[in-house]
């Protein structure tokens, strides 16, 4: 960021990489034949922990440090059983793809993790991970999880949930299965499993809602990490409710179900511009963008879009507060399932800091205020909750 002030943005951000794809490209480098080269690679503490579980189960790895280059290097492996419990702290995506990917290996591992993690559901993929073969001990559903893997058989599973880590989960899992795994979604989540898959040489194809994976071996790969659409959204919001503001955020990612704020927040009248990447670099799908200060309106959000913006509904929530009229955003209720019950860190939030938000049932109602009176909340140790009124301090007649 160039430039900053309470009622100015100016300049250029540069997000980390996609915690998403960090998380997908450790494990399967982690198991692909030879070396991969990944650049990057998010240095958030929960992908801290994803490559500390691999490198306990065996994989090689080479920080930047090391070996004179940006990329981290990671030398795949047969891997073998971690010596003590894996920890994968406060990560839901980290504990979901991990599960899948023990319920592969022909041992006994440990996967546990913070407060917030011991509470949150891992039936969604304890119960597929089951059928498949694994034998898989919890605390009745919930964290630590005691995973004994092997032996896996390929099924045929419809989504009871709309979850990119639960699809994640069975297909990391298939590919140690005898036969083919196939999952059926009944909405497009985020496609990094399949796409990064693809990129490792597994056999896999995906067709609209159903994608189909025969047990592969991988090959190592060279994977350049675009910028977290998620973190993006947060300086996305930041320059539209600031006046004389424009920034420019390279490199970031938009590709299947991650596009869903960009397309939103262009509906409610933002100003944001698209300009592809470089190919060769990213391939299909990442782009610079440009955001200048606009007057938004209020809008409806349907249900099926929600999985394209499923983290970025606390800083589209404070959008929202500053737009005319009302928003409508419905089918949320995948959000009491995130690192804090996000609807009622929402509404308390709301309550507490002078804006009007309305629950009913997993719909939230808005009323734009032209921002916040101000005032103290509690992120409930949520960090997409405490960055999201961070920036809706930028509208608040006090501090927040
Ligand atoms: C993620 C999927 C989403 C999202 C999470 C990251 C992933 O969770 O909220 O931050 O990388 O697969 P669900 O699978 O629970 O929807």
């Amino acid at each position: 960021m160039d430039t900053f002030s309470a009622n100015k943005f100016q300049g250029k951000v540069t997000p980390p990489g996609d915690k998403s794809i960090s998380h997908r490209a450790l494990i399967l480098a982690s198991i692909a034949n030879g070396t991969s080269e990944i650049v990057g690679l998010s240095n958030g503490e929960d992908v801290l922990h994803t490559k500390q579980a691999v490198f306990k189960m065996g994989a090689e790895i080479k920080e930047p440090n090391q070996t004179d280059s940006r990329a981290i290097h990671i030398t795949g492996r047969k891997l073998s059983a971690p010596k003590d419990d894996i920890y994968i702290g406060n990560s839901g995506t980290g504990i979901r793809l991990l599960a899948g990917l023990c319920s592969g290996q022909n041992f006994e591992t440990v996967l546990d993790g913070d407060k917030s993690i011991r509470k949150r559901p891992m039936d969604r993929v304890i119960d597929p991970l089951t059928e498949m073969g694994a034998r898989i001990e919890s605390n009745k559903t919930y964290a630590p999880l005691r995973i004994m893997g092997g032996n896996l058989k390929g099924i045929e599973y419809e989504m009871p949930v709309a979850s990119a880590q639960v699809k994640g989960a069975i297909l990391l899992a298939g590919l140690f299965a005898s036969d083919q795994t196939k999952v059926v979604e009944t909405v497009k989540t985020r496609a990094h499993t399949e796409e990064m898959l693809t990129q490792f040489g597994a056999d896999i194809q995906a067709d609209g809602l159903t994608t189909t994976l025969k047990p592969s071996n991988l090959n190592a790969s060279k994977v350049s990490i675009p910028a977290d659409p998620s973190q993006a959204a947060f300086f996305m919001v930041a320059a539209t409710i600031t006046q004389e503001s424009e920034i420019q955020i390279p490199n970031v990612y938009l590709g299947q179900s991650r596009d869903g704020l960009v397309n939103v927040l262009q509906k409610m009248g933002a100003d944001i511009t698209k300009n592809e990447a470089d190919k060769k670099e990213f391939g299909e799908n990442v782009f610079n963008l440009t955001i200048k200060s606009a007057n938004l309106s209020g809008v409806e959000i349907g249900k099926e879009v929600i999985p394209s913006l499923i983290d970025e509904i606390p800083v589209l929530a404070v959008a929202a507060a500053c737009a005319e009229g009302e928003t409508k955003i419905s089918g949320v209720g995948e959000l009491r399932f995130k690192e804090s019950n996000r609807i009622q860190s929402l509404k308390n939030a709301f309550d507490a800091l002078g804006g009007d938000m309305k629950v009913e049932g997993d719909t939230l109602l808005i009323q734009g205020t032209n921002g916040f009176s101000g005032g103290k909340i509690n992120s409930v140790g949520d960090h997409r909750i405490a960055m999201a009124f961070a920036i809706g301090s930028f509208r608040s007649a006090k501090r927040i």
